[in-house]
């Protein structure tokens, strides 16, 4: 591709990781003009991006991708040539709750996007891409062995990932019909600074913080694969300026752990930067039911990736949660502010009675 000049739109940039990557892209390349639309959802917060938001090759649009009709003017007006597409609902237990709301951000939004990229870029689709960034939960779920390759065929459970796995197919879809210029990455679950305390480990930072009782659902069995944001985010920029169009990357941290573990592990590091008595934070974890159709474990095999573009994780995990936590601890009106008003409701209803 290329790399002089470049009209960018991203999508969900005042998310967890999109803030990142707009980050990255904003800094790491002045030549590029980047545009970052959200919609600004409880999940979306421009405090994410105050350190930037006055360069000269940043601007923010407030806006629904579920709208067409702003979508397409918004193509006709920007005249990007690139987008990279993270804007959705990301929560799965809201995916129970509410599952119409993931259908139409993470499929209809998703296809209002194509529609668009198709009807501007037709007669440049050479000097284009379509980068869509999606989850690792579309392949289901593993036993105890086994991890998931890019060939691994979806079988996803939730409303979330059963939204995902269908923006993915559209996305190939668009490829393969209409020779959308397009790349696609499936990831394991991030961690780190900015993700919103509804997730498992800001979640439990939070409550640890607070003494309150940090929630493990099921026997905390369950496995998850965890790359530290920043690693995901530089697999992002790798992937969008070296990966063939129509190819799939499984991006993962290969770093396995059973939420009970993780959580204890989290528990010895709040102790340690809160000084309190070894111990003390555990006895704040509590049981509560399980969620339904709870996949057991996720696994990514990196091994595309690490091949054909060179990426792996940079950053051991202990390492990578310390850092978190003490960005976490440092950073309490960021915490305090997302945390306050009607999240608080929600949090309740979903969290303590369960
Ligand atoms: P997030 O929930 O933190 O952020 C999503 C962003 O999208 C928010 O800023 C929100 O305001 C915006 N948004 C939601 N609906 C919108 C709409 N209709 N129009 C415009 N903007 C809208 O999510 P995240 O964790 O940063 O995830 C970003 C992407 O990465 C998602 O596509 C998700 O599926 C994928 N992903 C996440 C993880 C993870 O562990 N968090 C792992 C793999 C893949
Ligand atoms: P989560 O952070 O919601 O990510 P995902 O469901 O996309 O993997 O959850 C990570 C794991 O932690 C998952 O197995 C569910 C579990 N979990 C809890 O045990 N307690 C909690 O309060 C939350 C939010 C999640």
């Amino acid at each position: 591709m290329n790399t002089t000049t470049k009209n960018i739109l991203i999508t969900g940039g005042a998310g967890f990781i999109g803030s990142h990557v707009v980050r990255r892209f904003v800094k790491n390349y002045p030549q590029y003009r980047i545009v970052n639309l959200d919609k600004l959802t409880y999940a979306g917060n421009l405090a994410n991006l105050q350190d930037i938001e006055e360069a000269d090759n940043y601007s923010f649009i407030r806006g629904d991708i579920t709208d067409a009709t702003f979508i397409d003017e918004l193509f006709n007006t920007q005249q990007f040539d690139s987008v990279i597409h993270l804007a959705a609902e990301s929560h799965v237990d809201r995916s129970i709750s509410s599952p119409l709301e993931f259908v139409l951000t993470n499929v209809v939004g998703t296809v209002n996007l194509l529609n668009a990229a198709r009807r501007y870029w037709s007669d440049k689709l050479d000097q284009c891409r379509f980068y869509h960034i999606s989850t690792d939960e579309v392949y289901g779920t593993l036993g105890e062995t086994g991890m998931f390759t890019e060939t691994t065929a979806y079988d996803p459970h939730s409303p979330y990932s059963a939204s995902k796995a269908s923006s993915d197919h559209f996305v190939r879809a668009y490829h393969d019909t209409y020779g959308l210029p397009i790349v696609i990455s499936n990831c394991s679950n991030n961690y780190g600074p900015n993700q919103f305390p509804e997730k498992l480990i800001p979640l439990a930072i939070h409550n640890i913080r607070n003494n309150r009782p940090v929630p493990v659902y099921g026997t905390g069995e369950n496995v998850r694969d965890w790359l530290y944001v920043i690693d995901h985010a530089i697999a992002i920029d790798t992937v969008f300026h070296r990966a063939e169009n129509g190819k799939t990357y499984n991006i993962g941290g290969h770093n396995e752990w059973k939420n009970i573990d993780l959580i204890r592990l989290l528990c010895k590091i709040m102790d340690k930067k809160l000084e309190r008595a070894s111990g003390t934070s555990e006895k704040l974890i509590t049981f509560v039911k399980d969620r339904a159709g709870h996949d057991l474990r996720y696994a990514i095999d990196a091994s595309r990736i690490k091949a054909e573009l060179d990426w792996a994780p940079s950053l051991q995990f202990e390492e990578g949660l310390e850092r978190t936590v003490s960005w976490y601890l440092e950073n309490e009106t960021w915490l305090n502010n997302v945390t306050s008003g009607d999240y608080l409701n929600y949090y309740e209803q979903q969290y303590l009675h369960r």
